[in-house]
């Protein structure tokens, strides 16, 4: 019998082989797209969730680690897209071309999680490894310590 892991609130069978990352069991087999394959090696942050509430790079974790677990993916962090975050993007109009801001926002919700008031510097250090080629960093950071107030 296979292994379950929750996704959103929701179990599935983890049929496949163990040793496929998170992400592709999450893009290919379950269609959540939101999450993205940035460099494929733990290094840009893309693909960010959580795991047990904890942001976890996807792309690097076999899912055959993750049975019994819980993720939460973009498409399952607010019912209605109204996460204190994903309106303050919205207001502070974040993205530019807007690949890596799941993992961007996924990330910043782990840090608000266990500190809800971060000073600048605990944003900077949280979120240092996520990385934006349009360099979206400044607008980023002042939807953050938006969307923590
Ligand atoms: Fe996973 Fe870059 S795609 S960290």
């Amino acid at each position: 019998m296979s292994e379950l892991i929750t996704i959103n609130g929701q179990a599935h069978e983890i049929d496949v082989d163990g040793d496929m990352p998170l992400l592709w069991f999450l893009r290919d087999k379950l269609e959540f797209t939101g999450t993205k394959f940035g460099c494929g090696s733990g290094l840009c942050g893309a693909c960010t969730v959580h795991v047990d509430g904890q942001a976890t790079r996807s792309c690097i974790t076999p899912v055959a680690t993750l049975a019994g677990k819980k993720i939460t993916t973009i498409e399952g962090l607010s019912e209605n897209g109204d996460h204190p975050l994903q309106k303050a993007w919205l207001n502070n109009k974040v993205p530019q071309c807007g690949y890596c801001q799941a993992g961007q926002i996924m990330n910043a919700a782990s840090l608000l999680a266990v500190n809800v008031a971060p000073s600048e510097e605990e944003i900077d250090t949280a979120m240092q490894g996520n990385i934006c080629r349009c360099g979206t960093y400044q607008r980023i950071k002042k939807a953050i310590g938006e969307a923590a107030q």
